[in-house]
């Protein structure tokens, strides 16, 4: 069975990783996909948003990094997936997630949208706050996968 597991990755951090790992272990194939929506405004470009996840998780047969315009219930069918799955925080990414599950069911009505629950060391992470906190000379370590850290840095410290 393919997954597709969908997000903005700016930049991908250690909560997206352990949902990676982990989505990776319920399927045949796990294609992470980086949204490439510019109205966003990213701070990594598309590419660099997939070097970095490609150099967080290393080589793996089972996973496979790429990135997606438009729709992405057009995408998980062009690439064959039975599932979108996403991470959930908090509640509050309960609302949001909730729209975009029936947007996806009605758009495409075979395609499911799985939810997995962060784990609990990272409920409090996400990308906005670690571009914040790196942006302000702060500590990212544990946040973002070692092996990337100081690119993260880099990039946003660097005008
Ligand atoms: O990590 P994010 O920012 O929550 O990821 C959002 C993403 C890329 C998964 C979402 O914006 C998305 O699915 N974009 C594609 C457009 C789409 O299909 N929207 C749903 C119907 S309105």
């Amino acid at each position: 069975m393919i997954l597709v597991y969908p997000g903005s990755f700016d930049p991908v951090t250690n909560g997206h990783l352990d949902i990676i790992e982990r989505a990776a272990c319920i399927c045949d194939k796990l294609i992470v996909a980086v949204g490439n929506n510019e109205s966003k405004k990213p701070a990594f470009t598309v590419e660099e948003r997939i070097e970095l996840i490609r150099a967080a998780i290393g080589e793996r047969e089972d996973i496979v990094v790429t990135s997606f315009t438009g729709l992405l219930a057009d995408f998980a069918k062009k690439v064959g997936a039975r599932a979108v799955i996403k991470g959930l925080r908090a509640m509050s990414d309960f609302e949001y997630e909730f729209q975009m599950a029936l947007l996806n069911k009605k758009l495409e009505p075979d395609l499911e949208t799985l939810f997995m629950m962060t784990s609990v060391q990272y409920s409090f992470l996400s990308s906005s706050a670690v571009k914040e906190i790196a942006r302000n000379g702060g500590n990212i370590d544990g946040l973002v996968p070692d092996g990337i850290k100081d690119r993260i840095i880099m990039k946003l410290t660097c005008r």
